[in-house]
């Protein structure tokens, strides 16, 4: 082979790096920049904020990339592929359809829209400009979610006798969303991507509370069943003053306990007692298994920066065609569904609203990946 011939095999070799910019300079905004920055297939380009002097201020911590005070001066300056958005729930609708339109990619960590409709035109919207539009939460990466998806696949807990799901925060309410559209996308992601037919309620119950008159409700549970009948409750509050994040799946045979705060451990699996021959009426927690790592896989236990990381990648994979560009919209118009139907429920003090409605031409939204079902009656 001559010396050119490898060079040319080379150059085909190393796609050259995406060029990304994240608008929205806040706690996700700033973990996805890094994870641009870090990543071989980015180079991170921009960051924007309409606090200028917030923008100036990650700047400063990624090697001075330029940075913008609105998204339009941003688009008209700087040769970009991709735009990250991370900006509060009011501005994510503007500045998602403002990037598409100029034909950029656009990823957007969960939640996609502040409303179903508007998520459904922002899916629409890149479909038309041929572009992918990523709407991912970060969690659904985490490999204890990946490896807790394959335990459910595989049936080894049995049949699904009732999950649990707490997220919790310190902190006060959020100043443009109530605490259903606050904390649950992330508990309502994870669960989409772990349950077989994803997140698919007939109907969804909310309860809420405002215990401290800040004009929102704080506190909140959602519930529903899955299709064998069993329950899903999720309980959400912003006034805790303990965080947590956790996740229980509690089958006929096994129980897996998801806790995405704790480093080591992750991932539970828990026997009733029934596979050591004991009695049901054994202690539930007395003999809890630690799931066993095989040499090949990469550790449960990871840092939210290494799920952004992969988040950053499926967004190159997808660009570069290694994944069917429409399928990431599904999840995320899921929980957009599941969440207005709590609040539908929330208004009507906890009466059951259905989750999901046809789409209006009939049709099911492109790619809704390998779950079977995005509407249901
Ligand atoms: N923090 C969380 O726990 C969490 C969890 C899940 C999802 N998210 C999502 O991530 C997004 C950001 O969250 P956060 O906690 O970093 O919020 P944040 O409020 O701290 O930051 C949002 C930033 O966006 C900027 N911004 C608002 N409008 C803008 C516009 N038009 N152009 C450019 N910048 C604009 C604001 O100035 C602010 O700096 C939200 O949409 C939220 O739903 C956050």
């Amino acid at each position: 082979m001559e010396p050119w011939e490898s060079t040319v095999s080379l150059v085909h070799a190393v796609p050259r790096k995406l060029r990304a910019a994240v608008v929205g300079t806040g706690s996700r905004g700033a973990g996805l920049a890094k994870a641009f920055q870090a990543s071989p297939d980015w180079e991170l380009v921009a960051v924007c904020d309409a606090d200028p002097l917030r923008a100036a201020r990650l700047s400063r911590k990624l090697d001075d990339v330029p940075s913008f005070a609105a998204i339009d001066e941003l688009l008209d300056c700087v040769e970009l592929d991709a735009v990250a958005i991370a900006t509060s729930h009011r501005a994510l609708y503007g500045t998602v359809m403002t990037a598409l339109r100029a034909g950029k990619h656009v990823l957007v960590e969960e939640l996609l829209a502040d409303s179903l409709e508007r998520g459904r035109e922002m899916a629409a919207e890149a479909e038309s400009e041929g572009v992918v539009l990523l709407a991912k939460s970060a969690a659904s990466f985490d490999p204890a979610v990946q490896r807790m998806q394959k335990v459910v696949d595989s049936e080894a807990l049995g049949e699904i006798l009732f999950i649990e799901a707490r997220r919790t925060e310190t902190g006060l309410a959020q100043a443009d969303r109530d605490v259903f559209w606050d904390l649950s996308p992330d508990s309502l992601a994870v669960l989409d991507h772990v349950l077989p037919d994803g997140l698919n309620p007939r109907g969804v119950s909310a309860f809420g509370g405002d215990p401290l008159g800040t004009g929102r409700d704080c506190v909140g549970h959602v519930y529903f069943r899955l299709p064998n009948d069993a329950p899903v409750h999720l309980h959400i509050n912003r006034l805790s003053h303990v965080k947590s994040h956790r996740l229980v799946i509690a089958g006929t045979r096994l129980t897996l306990a998801w806790d995405a705060l704790v480093v080591q451990e992750r991932l539970r699996l828990l026997n009733p007692g029934l596979l050591g021959g004991q009695p049901r009426t054994a202690p539930y927690w007395a003999e809890p298994i630690l799931l066993q790592q095989q040499d090949d896989e990469v550790p449960v236990s990871v840092l939210d920066a290494e799920n952004r990381a992969r988040l950053a990648t499926e967004l190159a994979h997808c660009i570069r065609g290694q994944r069917k560009a429409g399928s990431p919209n599904a999840p995320a118009l899921r929980v957009l569904s599941v969440l207005e139907a709590a609040t539908r429920s929330r208004a009507l003090d906890g009466q059951a609203s259905a989750a999901v409605a046809p789409p209006p031409d009939g049709q099911e939204p492109a790619g809704t990946g390998h779950k079977s079902t995005l509407w249901s009656t």
